[in-house]
């Protein structure tokens, strides 16, 4: 079951989060093709063998490209955890490995220790909860597991540029992609891949002033 907390209960950073998603009547999804995920996006840090027979995690999974690529690169099972219910129902597929979590994922009961915790798109969200949500990431992830994501990197002047051209309730903070690494060193983790790029350039891979993105890939030691 999804969580309804209590109004009060409900931090203001979150309250932005929720405002931003009020319209649920109306979620539309519009997937990245796989190969597309594959070729463009992914192929700086993961190739599809690297999920085969694991235990995934997607934060703010709600409206994922990502879940038919996982469920296709033969994964064990994977958790789709969002805040946004209706997200999740938006993306959903069926798949006896496919789970939801519905909930903040700072609150949610995680039913087994992941191999891979994936977030796309999420982390610029949670900046004021990072350390702690990343103190979670390394409770829950098996020794050894992987935590990778894509988010928009502020060096990178367009990125900064469409972050304020964004006038809905926005609770994306700037981050240094440097800062957020040493986050993940703190926890116990090192760091594989930290790579900025704006996908379909190849030129732009490894140049943080063009890429409008960066992946991080993280190990727990
Ligand atoms: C920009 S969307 C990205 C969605 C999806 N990952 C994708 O790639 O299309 C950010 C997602 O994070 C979810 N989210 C925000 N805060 C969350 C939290 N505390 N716990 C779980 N999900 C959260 C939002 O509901 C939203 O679906």
């Amino acid at each position: 079951m999804a969580q309804s907390p209590n109004e009060q209960d409900i931090d203001d950073h979150t309250k932005i989060i929720l405002k931003r998603y009020e319209d649920r009547a109306n979620v539309t999804y519009n997937p990245v093709p796989t190969d597309i995920l594959i070729h463009n996006y992914l192929a700086p840090v993961a190739s599809p063998d690297f999920f085969r027979d694991k235990v995934i995690l997607e934060v703010g999974a709600g409206c994922s490209s990502y879940i038919p690529l996982f469920l296709q690169s033969g994964c064990k099972r994977y958790y789709a955890n969002d805040i946004i219910p209706e997200r999740l129902a938006a993306s959903r597929v069926d798949d006896p490995r496919y789970h939801e979590l519905p909930g903040d994922f700072r609150t949610i009961d995680i039913p087994e220790q992941p191999d891979i915790i994936f977030a796309n798109l999420v982390r610029m969200f949670l900046i004021p909860f990072l350390d702690e949500i990343v103190a979670r990431f390394a409770r829950i992830l098996k020794p050894g597991g992987v935590f990778f994501s894509y988010d928009p990197n502020y060096f990178c002047p367009l990125s900064m540029y469409r972050r304020f051209a964004d006038r809905k309730a926005n609770p994306v903070r700037l981050f240094s992609p440097f800062r957020y690494a040493n986050t993940f060193r703190r926890h116990g983790f090192e760091i594989e891949k930290l790579v900025p790029l704006t996908a379909k350039y190849p030129w732009t891979v490894g140049n943080w002033l063009l890429g409008t993105s960066f992946w991080l890939r993280a190990r727990k030691k």
